[in-house]
């Protein structure tokens, strides 16, 4: 089979396509030919090596698996022998994260636990946006325990997760500001922002609006940044965002909210079907609708990497197999 594949970490122009065997899978994994998959952060992670706590995961020095790629949507080939929810021919969704990636192929073997059914109403490309994206959008709000009426701030609401996270913000009924770049912003009022603050032109912490829940998913901020634009009560969860405030959050997140009303938490999505399968739901129930705003062909990976580095991106970039 045709697969992208990366030596070593570095450049994402050193993605190549080479040819693979087809994986075989294992008592309880599914072998999926795979029709579309799509970037997010972590793939981009997978082939650079970087940020370096990501190599604690992949290898510290060389890659442990060479395909990248997450996002699974295709038809069941082959199931494992105890596999009993899915047989062949069977459309599904899933995330092959946990099982190794290896989903920029033409084929990929997926623990059966983190699969469902397609969403009957999607095309595989639309699919393929949603496994890691919209999953982690849904636990990051359900993680804030998001509430109809609350106020909701989105910082970083462009890119993979953002976008989603808006959607479904909405769809619990609340009012949603949104923080992106001011290009992007006719994009994100049309994912159903109420307001937008463009970072670009403005800063977020120099008005005096309270947050019942704020979403921290990209941007360099601080702990006590995002804890001051909440509401008595209000919840921080940080989704995301540069080193700087990814670290921030692990080390000083938990202490300055010790003695506080207010609530902080970190979410770290593994996939699980739960997810999966609410997500399908609400893809079928049109509460999400995937936004593609680039569809590259398998041969065309790295253009696909390079794309994405280059921040144009609003909504999700598809590879198509
Ligand atoms: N916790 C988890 O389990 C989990 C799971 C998946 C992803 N993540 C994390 O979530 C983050 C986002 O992932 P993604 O795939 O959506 O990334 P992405 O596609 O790269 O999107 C990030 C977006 O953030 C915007 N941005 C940059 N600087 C910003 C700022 N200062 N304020 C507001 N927005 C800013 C950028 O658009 P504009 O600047 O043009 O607006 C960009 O489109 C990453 O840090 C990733 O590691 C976490």
């Amino acid at each position: 089979m045709r697969a992208a594949y990366f030596e070593n970490y570095g450049s994402v122009e050193h993605l190549m396509i080479k040819d693979q065997p087809v994986p075989e899978p294992e008592e309880h994994e599914v072998l999926v030919r795979n029709h579309a998959s799509s970037l997010n952060f972590g793939n981009v992670g997978h082939v650079k090596g970087e940020p370096f706590f990501i190599r604690a995961f992949s290898g510290l020095n060389s890659p442990k698996k060479h395909v990248p790629g997450g996002d699974v949507s295709g038809v069941i080939e082959k199931v494992g022998k105890q596999v009993t929810r899915f047989k062949p021919g069977d459309e599904v969704m899933g995330d092959a994260a946990d099982s190794g990636f290896g989903a920029f192929a033409e084929y990929v073997t997926v623990n059966s636990k983190v699969i469902v059914p397609k969403p009957v109403n999607l095309s595989y490309e639309k699919t393929a946006t949603l496994p890691l994206a919209a999953c982690t959008a849904l636990s990051g709000l359900k993680k804030g325990n998001i509430q109809p009426g609350q106020n909701v701030l989105i910082v970083g609401s462009t890119g993979s997760v953002g976008p989603f996270a808006v959607q479904i913000a909405k769809s619990f009924g609340a009012e949603v500001t949104a923080v992106c770049s001011g290009k992007k912003a006719g994009f994100v009022r049309s994912m159903g922002a109420d307001h937008i603050i463009d970072y670009t032109t403005e800063d977020f912490r120099d008005n005096d609006n309270a947050y019942d829940l704020v979403l921290g998913i990209a941007g360099t901020h601080s702990m006590s940044d995002f804890k001051k634009k909440l509401t008595p009560t209000g919840t921080y969860v940080n989704i995301g965002g540069s080193m700087k405030q990814f670290s921030n959050a692990f080390t000083t997140g938990p202490l300055l909210y010790l003695f506080s009303r207010q609530k902080f938490s970190i979410l770290m999505y593994m996939a699980d079907q739960k997810t999966l399968q609410e997500v399908k739901k609400m893809a079928e129930e049109g509460t999400i609708k995937p936004t593609i705003t680039k569809t590259f062909s398998l041969d065309q990976i790295s253009d696909a990497y390079s794309y994405y580095e280059s921040g144009h991106a609003a909504g999700k970039i598809v590879i198509t197999m």
